[in-house]
């Protein structure tokens, strides 16, 4: 989702968000803490981040398990010849079949089921006559809407025989989403994920994108909080069970600028070079992290 200005944070020294009144490196920082009703409250009046009971995370899990079979077939399709829009098709019928709503359609304004965006294009590419190429980097966003709840996940593929430069991309991105989900614990921080994918990406000389952040969601496509993906250890809200939030890091194998294409929507390397993306639903559980669209 886009970057909106926000600059809610928790400090070792603020007072802990479980409402104890200790300072909140002496309380929550570091520990379990339950998700109790007045956490609940707390979290939606100090941040207006909805936190997710069983029966929410059971229909989000849903929707993630179709989200994830939508991959999948759009992974068998995927080669030489096949344009943009006929990915767009395969997952609107998909998605509509198994009863479920494609999210993108009309949202904000977009006018397809599903975002493409193949090499120098870093999010939100329209479906539409480009053709893949053998040796092309194609991403795939799907996000759907089942019996109410939304997940949302995306993978990049490989067109055909990959070279060098888009084997090394993958990689990364891959690894950085990876990363970044392994600091999803109570206790840990919203800058603890960001901080370990900058750090990554940036040590194999690629860098992160600024401009698009993962987001809370499952009521709806974008919820709070914000999820950057480049950051400060321990900075930025305190990660409790019953979050659901995405981590989608957009790594880009030259310089993080992009610009954004007359369509109002196709984001593309300012300097033409590739760009991955990997996207999971994460929920924030008791001791660690679940995966509500788990691949790999
Ligand atoms: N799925 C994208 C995300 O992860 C959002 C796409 S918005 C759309 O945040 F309108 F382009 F679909
Ligand atoms: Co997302
Ligand atoms: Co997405």
């Amino acid at each position: 989702m886009f970057l909106k200005n926000n600059k809610a944070k928790v400090g070792r020294n603020d007072p802990c968000p479980c409402g104890s009144g200790l300072k909140y490196k002496k309380c929550c920082l570091g520990k379990k803490f339950p998700k109790s009703d007045s956490l609940k409250a707390l979290y939606l009046k100090r941040y207006n981040i909805r936190l997710k009971e069983n029966k929410d995370i059971e229909g989000i899990r849903m929707a993630g398990r179709l989200v994830l079979d939508t991959l999948d077939l759009v992974e068998e399709k995927i080669r030489p010849g096949v344009s943009t829009d006929e990915i767009n098709t395969l997952v609107h019928e998909f998605t509509i079949k198994n009863g479920a709503t494609p999210a993108p359609l009309n949202y904000r304004g977009f006018p397809k089921s599903v975002c493409v965006s193949v090499n120098e294009v870093v999010c939100h590419g329209i479906p539409g006559q480009r053709i893949l190429n053998d040796g092309d980097i194609v991403n795939v966003d799907v996000t759907s809407i089942l019996n109410g709840y939304f997940a949302d996940s995306n993978k990049t593929f490989f067109v055909g025989t990959p070279g060098l430069d888009a084997r090394k991309i993958v990689k990364v991105a891959r690894e950085c989403l990876k990363l970044g989900t392994a600091k999803v614990r109570p206790g840990n921080t919203i800058g603890d994920i960001g901080w370990a994918i900058q750090r990554y990406a940036e040590g194999q000389g690629c860098s992160v994108v600024r401009e698009f952040v993962g987001h809370g969601v499952g009521f709806e496509f974008h919820e709070a909080p914000q999820v950057p993906h480049y950051g400060r250890k321990r900075e930025g809200i305190g990660l409790v069970p019953g979050m659901v939030f995405t981590i989608e890091p957009m790594i880009n194998l030259g310089e993080k600028n992009l610009r954004v294409l007359k369509d109002k929507w196709t984001a593309v390397t300012a300097d033409g070079s590739l760009s991955a993306q990997f996207e999971q639903t994460i929920l924030v559980t008791e001791d660690g992290f679940e995966s509500l669209t788990p691949f790999e």
